[in-house]
């Protein structure tokens, strides 16, 4: 599959079951079933299909005239096939009017950094010791900001 074959949609509340397999296999920093459920039910969600098969997921809300971008993952299979640039350029686009962007991040997410900067989101913060590690440890978050030029 390439990232041009990929079709993206708005979720459904009958993807839940899809979102929860995709996240099973997706590697480390899984989201849980009940916030798969609750980002269905009171966010906005895209998913990327190849064919029947749901290969990655996005999740972001508005606040007020800002919003929030709070997931975006592919399945392991797809990765660096730029279904996630795909992902990011719509909700992007679906948030055309937002003031400006907010997101946190994994300061050790390489690809999601790499993938966010590319989009011109930068570093505005950080939350020391955010994340808990699997190893017992804690990880820091990166708060990362794209401004959009106020519309005359
Ligand atoms: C981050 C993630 C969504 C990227 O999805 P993807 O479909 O593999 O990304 P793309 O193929 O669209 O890559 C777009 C660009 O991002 C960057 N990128 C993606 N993966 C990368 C990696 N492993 N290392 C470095 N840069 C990477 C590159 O600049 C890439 O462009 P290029 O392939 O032309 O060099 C994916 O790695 C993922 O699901 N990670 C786990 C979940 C996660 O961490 N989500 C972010 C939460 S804030």
């Amino acid at each position: 599959m390439s990232a041009g074959s990929a079709v993206l949609r708005a979720a459904r509340a009958g993807d839940l079951d899809a979102l929860c397999a995709l996240e099973a296999g997706a590697g480390k920093s899984r989201w849980s079933h009940g916030q798969l459920a609750d980002s269905l039910a009171r966010h906005r969600m895209l998913v990327a299909m190849d064919g029947t098969r749901m290969v990655g997921y996005t999740v972001f809300q508005w606040i007020l005239d800002e919003a929030e971008l709070l997931n975006i993952r592919v399945a392991l299979a797809y990765r660096r096939r730029g279904v996630g640039r795909r992902l990011l350029a719509a909700c992007l686009a679906e948030l055309e009017g937002a003031r400006c962007l907010h997101l946190e991040v994994r300061a050790s997410n390489r690809a999601a950094l790499a993938l966010y900067g590319e989009s011109g989101f930068v570093p505005v913060g950080i939350r020391r010791g955010y994340y808990p590690l699997a190893t017992g440890g804690r990880e820091d978050a990166l708060l990362l900001r794209l401004d959009r030029p106020a519309s005359t």
